[in-house]
């Protein structure tokens, strides 16, 4: 087992077992068909980068019908416009600036900018989102990212001001040729910006479930630190967002062109102070894991065994390892509540839990509710005020299990 960075020695911590494609809702034909994989996460003794210990074809994962949207949160929305704004503000405020996302989805970030008259290309390989994305007036090119497309990408538009994506890189374990493409593509004097949920969030908050086939790397400021410097850029700027459980945003630039902000610096210290990539924090976070596992199982079966009702919330790619891992199925949880058409009349993959549109919550509300869509708590809780009027409770699995 090598890192997928530095080729370095990577050391397994923790094992998931089988897992299913995260993504893959299932029709009743799929059932003899479904691809699994072994869920192992490991640290890299060199580079400490975190990552998967198996990679999944990205074929199989990002096609087009890849169902995830990234427009279905208000509150992502929101988010978007203002990182939209941040952009035209800062970095694109020069002369015909031009910008490249990587992994656009639905253009819930370039609608924006398009509708500034700001020059834009998406690069987006799954289809059906993509022509979501063109429909709101953004220009994508359906595509993986990768050295080859990007030089295509120069030579048909010439350099990239900004070269943004965000929850898309720690996707990618190619990550090698990205740089290749940055590198082709940017100006001299460019910057490539990212943000990818956090991996100190992750063991603090013990959110095991951001742990899936999509998501190969779990990024600190020390790895990415570490592989800026390896590809030739360098690590200028973190900021921490409050976005999905807690990521952070990485502005990396060619290697000597800009002043490194004290908050990398800052970020590195902290890391090491708390032991953010020792054994022993990683060790805890898989005890963890196994606890959460142990009491969620419980609680289930002692409702189940009282005679209520539970059903899930977000049929989220996150709920696939808790279902899988846990060996949640439809004894437990009948169904799972989704506002996402593609997954409506689909069962999760692996556990076979029914989707059903969010409106079936309330036909009649249950006694309570698995909320796998965690990081949109406050918006969904929010507007799902009157399951808690008519005695609803939310249960919660992190960073323990609780009843709220
Ligand atoms: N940026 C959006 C989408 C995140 S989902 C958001 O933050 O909500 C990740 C997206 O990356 C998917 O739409 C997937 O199709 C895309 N993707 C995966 N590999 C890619 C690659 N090599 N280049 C560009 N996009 C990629
Ligand atoms: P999300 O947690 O953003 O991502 P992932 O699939 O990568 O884990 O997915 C949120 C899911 O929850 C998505 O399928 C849409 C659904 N959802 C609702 O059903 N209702 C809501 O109010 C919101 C915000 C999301
Ligand atoms: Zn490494």
């Amino acid at each position: 087992m090598i890192c997928r960075v530095c080729g370095g020695p990577l050391t397994e911590f923790f094992d998931f077992g089988r897992q299913p494609l995260s993504d893959a809702f299932l029709t009743a034909d799929d059932l003899d068909r479904q691809f699994f994989f072994r869920l192992a996460v490991g640290a890299c003794e060199s580079c400490t980068m975190v990552q998967l210990v198996e990679e999944v074809a990205r074929d199989r994962m990002f096609h087009d019908a890849y169902p995830y949207l990234s427009s279905g949160s208000s509150a992502m929305r929101r988010h978007f416009e203002e990182t939209a704004q941040f952009l035209t503000d800062g970095e694109l405020g020069g002369p015909d600036p031009f910008i490249v996302e990587i992994g656009c989805n639905d253009g819930v970030m370039l609608k924006t900018i398009g509708k500034a008259g700001i020059r834009h290309l998406g690069v987006e390989p799954s289809g059906g989102v993509a022509r979501m994305a063109r429909a709101e007036g953004v220009r994508v090119r359906t595509d993986f990212f990768e050295e080859a497309s990007a030089t295509r990408v120069l030579g048909e538009e010439g350099p990239a001001d900004v070269i943004y994506a965000a929850n898309t890189i720690c996707h990618i374990p190619y990550l090698d040729s990205v740089f290749r493409g940055v590198d082709a593509l940017l100006k001299t004097d460019g910057v490539f910006v990212f943000e990818d949920p956090y991996f100190g969030d992750i063991v603090e908050r013990n959110t095991f479930d951001q742990i899936y086939d999509e998501h190969f790397f779990f990024f600190t400021v020390r790895s990415v630190q570490a592989m800026a410097e390896r590809m030739g850029f360098e690590l200028v700027d973190v900021r921490r967002l409050p976005v999905h459980g807690g990521e952070v945003r990485y502005t990396i630039a060619r290697a000597g062109r800009r002043r490194p902000s004290e908050r990398v610096a800052a970020m590195v210290e902290e890391e090491a102070g708390r032991g953010l990539a020792a054994p022993a924090t990683l060790a805890r976070f898989g005890a963890n894991i196994e606890s959460i596992r142990h009491d969620l199982v419980e609680l289930l079966q002692d409702l189940r065994a009282q005679g209520k009702r539970v059903i899930g919330y977000g049929a989220t790619a996150k709920s696939a390892t808790v279902t899988n891992y846990c060996g949640i199925g439809p004894d437990l949880i009948p169904f799972v509540c989704d506002t996402t058409p593609a997954k409506h009349g689909r069962l999760m993959p692996g556990s076979h839990i029914p989707v059903r549109p969010a409106e079936a919550m309330s036909d009649p509300y249950p006694d309570y509710a698995l909320l796998f869509a965690w990081n949109h708590a406050e918006e969904i809780m929010a507007k799902e005020q009157e399951f808690r009027a008519a005695g609803g409770r939310w249960i919660l699995y992190t960073p323990d299990v609780r009843i709220v």
